[in-house]
């Protein structure tokens, strides 16, 4: 079991809002791949081949083949130690939020229930020229180019390259990220923004922050405690610790 520094102890004991920021490493142990890294999807793949508006109106068939598949592995995988550990802090704390850069939908599917999404849901769709949402969840586009009834195009509903993040999670991620104590930073290159703003921003408040990732990365200089190591590992660790400091604090208030 990780030992932990006693700052960080102490921050977990008198803590009331936490943050998860999660990137795409919370969910590589559910076998999902990372964007970037040894195993990273944009080694292989360009990005302005598939993750942009241009190139889809350019070859629709071809990115929706792209996000077929990745619904495919993402239907298949299942929430890991972490995605379920960090849910579990909902019993220790009274203001968890979880921020995600994720689309796969694990984060809710292990039982969070505040959930912001910055880069939107590989579970929903849109058209592209009347905006109708085509949701259900076990829906399958047999057409490789699906067409709404107006005529228009439907769009997984993810945030390419180049376009805005939906103004409403970002907004409501600031406000988690100005009011919370500890700020938790998880598998993410914090390299893509604006969503790697959240975390310099809690900072910017006061947040106590926490990095936890397989290697150093553009935020390790400002966290106050790195944990190197896998997600689904160092997590249930903490929330063992989180469960004893917990419950003695809840004992002796009561
Ligand atoms: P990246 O692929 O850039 O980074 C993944 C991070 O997870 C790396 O820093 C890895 O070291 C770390 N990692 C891998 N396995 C891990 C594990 N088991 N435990 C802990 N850490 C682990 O992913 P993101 O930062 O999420 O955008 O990428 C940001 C955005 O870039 C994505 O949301 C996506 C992409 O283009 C959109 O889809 C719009
Ligand atoms: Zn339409």
């Amino acid at each position: 079991m990780n030992s932990f520094k006693p700052e960080f102890i102490e921050k977990l004991k008198r803590a009331e809002s936490i943050v998860f920021f999660t990137g795409a490493g919370v969910s590589a142990e559910s076998g999902i791949s990372t964007f970037r890294g040894t195993d990273g999807i944009w080694n292989r793949l360009k990005p302005e081949e598939l993750a942009n508006f241009d190139a889809f109106m350019r070859n629709p068939e071809r990115v929706w083949e792209w996000y077929q598949y990745r619904k495919q592995i993402i239907h298949q995988s299942k929430p890991n130690a972490a995605h379920i550990a960090i849910a579990e802090f909902q019993n220790y704390f009274n203001d968890v939020v979880v921020v995600t850069q994720n689309v796969d939908n694990l984060h809710r599917r292990a039982g969070s229930k505040v959930i912001y999404e910055l880069h939107g849901n590989i579970e929903r769709n849109y058209c592209i020229k009347c905006k109708t949402e085509y949701n259900q969840p076990d829906l399958s586009f047999p057409d490789k180019k699906p067409k709404c009834k107006c005529g228009g195009l439907i769009r997984p509903d993810i945030v390419w390259f180049g376009e805005m993040l939906p103004e409403d999670q970002f907004s409501a991620s600031e406000a988690a990220a100005q009011r919370c104590d500890i700020i938790f930073v998880v598998g993410t290159s914090a390299v893509v923004y604006p969503a790697a703003q959240i975390p310099l921003l809690a900072k910017r408040f006061g947040a106590y922050l926490v990095e936890i990732n397989l290697e150093r990365t553009e935020i390790s200089s400002l966290a106050d405690c790195s944990l190197l190591g896998k997600a689904g590992e160092i997590f249930p660790d903490i929330l063992k610790e989180v469960k004893q400091i917990r419950s003695t604090e809840k004992l002796n208030r009561e």
